[in-house]
């Protein structure tokens, strides 16, 4: 066998989310949530890909309604709710270490301000957890993966409001409490940056409801660090040993020449990006953001405690999501051209997936190695794939090289930046089993490495199928990536 260069213990699994996964969101007690709210859209009359904010309350009351759409992917999910038991059965197949999963928020609070929490919800995440234990698979669980509960938005406007820290903190607590002896990996809020382009999802905001948008956003965030920052010293006081981290959907900005204005302006779109984990990391706003909210009249709005609570109780580690990097150019016009998924330009010199992503297995290596260098704390990567249409066979099989071939490159560039002393706690790659998008709420954007017989529209069995790439990734983990 081939030497591995990956430590002993290495955490390899896959990642998932409540409101992606579960359906059932009007079983247990559950109360709706934000993305229970985000109808399925058409290829052909999607706008943009981010198609899923809700803006107005005038929006949400007619979608609570039932008018314009009665598709709505995510109240539905796989079922796991249900089918959690053959699917961790499946997981374990494969040798996971680890299971990225969320817990939904308003499974437990409903409505997201009660101080008494719905104990159907916390049994149904007890079997879940005692479910992994049998088979030897630690949890690792999100406390907030676009779950705010709805409750929170039309009271509260979401984040805006901080006393969301009070209701978020006790939430934590709360879990915290009922499953220390079950869960020691934990992570506060999935990636926390989506606020900046996505208010409702990210903080549960209805823009319409603000002057000033970014101001919102910002405020918002700022109580958002504030929570999970209580939340690490809550976890810490209640689970002694547990680990907690922070979220960054990374985005990696390249210059699109070796011209100076070209670089500046890549690195200082990249400084956007660190911004949220400078904060959570290193436990202070930077310095340049403090430049940028100045220059842009942004104020944010501080209690006495803020600034300390965030310097002493940074989080443990920091994960990430990777699915892609970003050029930037010192020119405004061509940073107007429509380019790669979230802003910037085309690069030559990678293909895209169907979706637009552009694909580069390096661009981990160098996210990781840029990553270490600026904060030297264990890094984990807990989301990574290939969102892609699947085909099956006529013998019913699923043979997904392409996903095969996005993934060991990418292990491969993991494995390269491990080599370099990075340390590097595990690797959960995204939609393990296939879930709806959260981005399109499209079951056919497939990630999984099991089959899901369902369409955009709720039709089929439901049946979970192994493809190809079962097999591979169970050699993977099975050869600590030694064999890709
Ligand atoms: C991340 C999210 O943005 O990317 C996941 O944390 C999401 O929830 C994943 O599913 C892939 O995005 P999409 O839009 O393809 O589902």
């Amino acid at each position: 066998m081939k030497k591995s260069h990956f430590p002993e213990g290495f955490l390899w699994g896959g990642a998932t989310a409540a409101n992606q996964l579960e359906g059932a969101y009007n079983e247990g007690g559950k109360g709706l949530s934000i993305f229970d709210m985000v109808a399925f859209v058409p290829k052909e009359e999607r706008g943009h890909e981010i198609e899923m904010d809700v803006r107005s309350e005038a929006e949400l009351e007619a979608l609570l309604a039932g008018n314009g759409s009665d598709n709505f992917p995510k109240r539905r999910g796989i079922d796991f709710y249900h089918r959690y038991k053959e699917d961790i059965a499946l997981f374990a197949e494969m040798g996971f270490k680890t299971f990225r999963m969320s817990i939904s928020w308003p499974r437990i609070f409903p409505n997201g301000d009660e101080t008494v929490p719905n104990e159907e919800g916390l049994a149904f995440y007890d079997r879940v957890f005692d479910e992994l234990q049998k088979h030897g698979i630690e949890p690792l669980v999100t406390l907030s993966h676009y779950e705010l509960p709805l409750h929170l938005v039309q009271k509260y406007n979401g984040w805006t409001d901080r006393r969301l820290v009070e209701y978020f903190v006790h939430y934590a607590e709360t879990v915290f409490n009922r499953y220390k002896d079950k869960v020691k990996y934990w992570l506060t809020f999935n990636e926390i940056n989506v606020s900046t382009i996505s208010p409702y999802i990210g903080s549960g905001i209805l823009v319409d409801r603000v002057e000033n948008r970014e101001q919102a956003v910002y405020q918002a965030l700022h109580h958002q660090f504030v929570a999970s920052a209580r939340a690490v010293k809550a976890c810490h006081e209640i689970i002694p040993g547990a680990l907690i981290g922070c979220m960054l959907a990374r985005m990696e900005t390249y210059a699109e020449t070796c011209s100076p204005d070209d670089v500046l302006a890549a690195l200082e779109e990249d400084q956007k990006n660190l911004f949220f984990t400078d904060v959570q990391v290193r436990g202070y706003y930077p310095s340049y953001m403090n430049r940028y909210f100045e220059e842009n009249d942004i104020k944010i709005d501080m209690l006495p405690g803020d600034e300390e609570i965030l310097l002493q109780h940074p989080v443990d580690f920091l994960s990430f999501s990777y699915y892609m990097t970003m050029v930037s150019s010192g020119s405004p016009d061509k940073m107007k051209e429509k380019g790669n998924f979230f802003s910037g330009i085309p690069n030559p010199y990678l293909e895209a997936s169907d979706w637009g992503w552009q694909i580069d297995p390096k661009g981990l290596r160098i996210t990781l190695k840029k990553m270490y260098d600026r904060y030297q704390v264990p890094l984990f990567i807990v989301e990574n794939g290939l969102g892609a249409y699947d085909k099956v066979e006529e013998d019913g099989s699923i043979q997904d090289d392409y996903r095969i071939d996005y993934m060991s490159a990418h292990i491969e560039q993991m494995g390269e930046a491990i080599k370099d002393g990075v340390e590097v706690m595990g690797y959960t790659s995204w939609g393990c089993i296939d879930l709806i998008s959260a981005g399109t709420s499209e079951m056919s954007k497939r990630y999984g490495f099991i089959y899901v017989d369902q369409d955009d529209y709720g039709n089929g069995t439901l049946e979970r199928k192994k493809k190809k790439s079962f097999d591979w990734y169970k050699n993977v983990i099975a050869t600590n990536g030694a064999e890709l």
